[in-house]
């Protein structure tokens, strides 16, 4: 690399718009190569991503080679065609063999180059089948409370984030975002079917005030991201499809974060032994060697379109590279045990993470498979930190120190102070104790400044 460091971080600040960042950023991370579960800053700083590059990197960093042989051969052969009345080898050979993963009935893929293009194209969908079969009136949606769908203005829409749309002007569709199931602080959060319970009659209440037969869709990750990786209660699932079954609704699974092994499956709505309508996925697909997004839909759902122009369609949705490149990643996941390995190291993961607890600063530890959460409180009783509190902590404090153990992890604030980590699927036991070491060492420290013993 002929850059220095120095000029790296003066070219980014003036030249590089960051996602969701402020512009100008004391010390920006630069990551200029990977090995394994393991980055390296300009600085030749190492650190464990246990984000995995925001829940996409599953395979960490050391198939570049094998990936890049897949994509030499498919570009050698036919560099690009579009999905357009057209198609290509790779697109229909990943839409047949991602569908056979795919809970049983799920049998048609649209592809994409990400995730808030999944969601775009899986809305459009659902309006197009609702008209094809004549009812149109649906065109209201449910999803939940600080959940995150993306930020195209139609996933932007079923966002439940109002910081983050309020500056775009009316929301493209019309949505009701109930509770998420985030039981930690909820009053009946220990009592898992009064809390289903409770959850489910909202959804129910949110249906008939919009009015049953306007509402289109209803649509949640299997385990919420946004909040901290929030789980469902039991049943709760099966309590989504009763009700879309009831009022002739759509159910979709957001599975951008939770599929492609996350929780351990491919679908991470298989734990849940439900059948959606629709799936979206996207960051893992690829394991993040290309960049991909994917719908999944029924024959339910699509038949009725069968005979139409679909009104949607994205030029370099399935691009042959990234088709060719998914199809690799479902090779190496199947080689390797990728699957076996989260669900091996699930429960060890679980107790490591869960020994957290003793620290004054960590109030609950939630999540499953490789995506889990800990959220900080202020002292024993769980006290909430405020906004300075938290811009203190969040913002302030831990990503520095973070950095500090060599670790990547992330500090999130949706009202409570929440740090997430997400590591490669490919990471062993080693791996993992490097990861929880390095967070305990940050949280004492933490909690020594900002909770009180
Ligand atoms: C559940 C969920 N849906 C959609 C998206 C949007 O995906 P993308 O950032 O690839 O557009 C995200 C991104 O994090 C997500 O977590």
């Amino acid at each position: 690399m002929t850059t220095t460091h120095d000029e790296l971080q003066r070219s980014a600040a003036d030249h590089l718009l960051l996602h969701f960042s402020k512009q100008r950023l004391d010390d920006l991370l630069v990551l200029e190569r990977g090995e394994g579960p393991y980055v390296f800053d300009t600085r030749g700083r190492r650190y464990v991503d246990a984000l995995s590059s925001l829940f996409c990197a599953q395979l960490g960093y050391s198939y570049g080679a094998e990936f890049a042989a897949a994509v030499t051969e498919q570009l050698t052969r036919l560099p690009f065609n579009t999905n357009w009345a057209t198609a290509h080898p790779p697109a229909i050979e990943l839409a047949q063999r991602l569908t056979a993963l795919a809970p049983a009935g799920l049998t048609r893929a649209y592809f994409t180059n990400g995730g808030s293009e999944a969601v775009e194209a899986a809305w459009k969908l659902v309006r197009e089948h609702y008209v094809a079969i004549g009812q149109p009136r649906r065109t209201k949606a449910i999803a939940r409370d600080v959940a995150y769908h993306g930020v195209t203005l139609g996933a932007l829409a079923l966002t439940g984030v109002p910081r983050f749309k309020d500056a775009f002007g009316p929301p493209p569709i019309d949505v009701t975002h109930v509770s998420n199931t985030n039981a930690f602080r909820a009053p009946d959060g220990a009592d898992p079917a009064a809390f289903r319970d409770r959850l489910l009659a909202e959804v129910e209440a949110a249906i008939v005030a919009a009015g049953p037969d306007e509402v289109a869709l209803i649509v949640a990750e299997p385990v919420q991201n946004a909040g901290g990786c929030l789980t469902p209660p039991p049943g709760y699932w099966r309590g989504l499809r009763e009700l879309a079954d009831r009022y002739g609704i759509l159910l979709m699974a957001d599975e951008v974060i939770t599929g492609c092994g996350r929780l351990g499956e491919w679908f991470g709505v298989a734990r849940e032994d439900v059948t959606p309508d629709l799936v979206t996925v996207a960051k893992g697909i690829t394991s993040a060697y290309a960049p991909m997004g994917a719908v999944l839909a029924t024959d339910r759902v699509v038949e009725p379109l069968d005979a139409r122009v679909l009104r949607h369609g994205i030029t370099f949705g399935g691009h042959p590279a990234s088709a060719a490149v998914a199809l690799r990643n479902l090779d190496i996941f199947a080689r390797d045990g990728v699957l076996e390995n989260v669900r091996a190291l699930e429960p060890y993961l679980r107790d490591r993470l869960g020994d957290l607890l003793a620290l004054p600063i960590v109030g609950d530890v939630r999540g499953a498979g490789f995506f889990w959460a800990i959220e900080l409180v202020k002292d024993d009783a769980n006290g909430r930190f405020d906004q300075a509190e938290r811009d203190a902590l969040l913002r302030g404090y831990l990503p520095g120190r973070l950095r500090e153990a060599g670790l990547i992890a992330r500090a999130d604030d949706r009202g409570d102070a929440v740090l997430q980590i997400a590591p490669p699927l490919i990471s062993d036991n080693a791996v993992l104790d490097e990861i929880v070491g390095g967070l305990s060492d940050v949280l004492t420290d933490a909690g020594k400044r900002f909770a009180a013993a």
